[in-house]
C-alpha cells in the first residue's frame, strides 16, 4: 500500500525546510526532534532574546493537559476537536482523554504538511474510542466541521481546543468570527478551550515576537488579555476565568504559579 505521507505530491514532499515553521519550532522548544536546522536557528535566535518562550511552550502544554483532564474527568466530555494540533508530543489530547475515558473520540486538525506526515502517531486510539486527523485550514471552519462529523457527533457535547493557533490569524475580527462559527455548531454543554501568547505582560517577549514575525516565518500575533477573554463572549467561563496559564487550576503539588505571557481559559456553552 502507498504511504500517504511519502507518496509523490504527499505531505512529506511538500515540507519546506527553507523557512522556519511554527509547528516545528514549537516542537524544538518542547524538546522534540521533529524539526530542521532552519527551525533550530530561528528557535535559538528567539531564545537568545527571550528565553522565557520555552517556559511558555511547556506551561501551555501543561495547561492543555489540565484542561482535558478536567473536561474528561469532571465534566464527562467524550468528544474533542483540537485545531492547530502541532507535532505529536507527550500527552496529546487523545492520550490524556482516553486515559480517563477510553471511549473518547478526538479529531485533530492542522494545515502543516509536517504535522500531516507525523499524524499516524496521533491515531493510536483505544479500541473503544476513535481518533482522526483532518488536514485543513482553521480559516475554513465549515469544512473542518463537515470533515470532523465523520468521527464526532455534533449533537453531543464537544470540547473545542484552540491552543496557540488563534495568533496565526492576523485579523482579530476574523479570529473571533472563526471561534464564533465553530462554537455555533456545538450543542449546549460543549466547551471552548483557548490559550494564546499575551501582549501587555512582558515587553521582551513582544520584542522577540516582532523580530520573529519579520523573519519570513508565518507571523504569530500576540493578543491582549482582554482580546483573549473576548473569544469566550456568550459562554460561561469556568473558574478561575482567563488567567496566565500556570494559574489555571494548578495541580496540588505544582510550584507556585508564575505570571507568564500566555493566557488561557475554558468556558461552557450554555
Ligand atoms: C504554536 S503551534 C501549537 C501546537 C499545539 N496546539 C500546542 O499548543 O502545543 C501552532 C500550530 O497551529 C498550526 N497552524 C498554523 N496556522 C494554521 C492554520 N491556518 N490552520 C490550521 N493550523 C494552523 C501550526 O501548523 C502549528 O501546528
Amino acid at each position: 500500500m502507498t504511504d500517504p505521507a511519502t507518496a509523490p505530491g504527499s505531505a512529506r514532499q511538500k515540507i519546506d525546510t527553507s523557512v522556519p515553521h511554527s509547528a516545528r519550532i514549537w516542537n524544538y522548544w518542547l524538546g522534540g526532534k521533529d524539526n530542521y536546522p532552519v527551525d533550530e536557528e530561528a528557535g535559538d535566535a528567539y531564545t537568545a532574546v527571550f528565553p522565557g518562550i520555552v517556559a511558555i511552550a511547556r506551561s501551555s502544554r501543561a495547561f492543555l493537559r489540565r484542561n482535558i483532564t478536567y473536561l474528561a474527568g469532571e465534566q464527562g466530555i467524550r468528544q474533542f476537536l483540537d485545531i492547530g494540533t502541532g507535532l505529536p508530543t507527550a500527552d496529546n489530547t487523545h492520550q490524556v482523554a482516553q486515559r480517563i475515558a477510553p471511549e473518547s473520540r478526538i479529531v485533530y486538525v492542522d494545515n502543516d504538511p509536517m504535522v500531516l506526515a507525523h499524524a499516524r502517531a496521533l491515531l493510536y486510539s483505544t479500541p473503544e474510542g476513535a481518533t482522526a486527523y483532518v488536514d485543513a485550514n482553521v480559516l475554513e471552519p465549515e469544512r473542518i466541521l463537515e470533515a470532523a462529523s465523520g468521527t464526532l457527533d455534533f449533537s453531543r457535547p464537544t470540547a473545542l481546543i484552540l491552543s496557540n493557533i488563534l495568533g496565526h490569524i492576523a485579523d482579530f475580527d476574523e479570529a473571533r468570527s472563526v471561534v464564533e462559527r465553530l462554537t455555533a455548531a456545538l450543542p449546549s454543554g460543549s466547551f471552548l478551550s483557548v490559550n494564546d501568547g499575551s501582549r501587555g505582560i512582558d515587553p521582551v517577549f513582544e520584542q522577540a515576537q516582532d523580530a520573529y514575525n519579520s523573519s519570513g516565518a508565518v507571523p504569530y500575533n500576540l493578543r491582549t488579555v482582554e482580546q483573549i477573554t473576548s473569544f469566550f463572549d456568550g459562554l460561561e467561563l469556568v473558574e478561575p476565568g482567563v488567567v496566565s496559564v500556570q494559574q489555571w487550576r494548578p495541580e496540588a503539588d505544582a510550584p507556585e504559579p508564575e505570571i507568564i505571557a500566555e493566557h488561557g481559559g475554558l468556558a461552557r456553552k450554555p
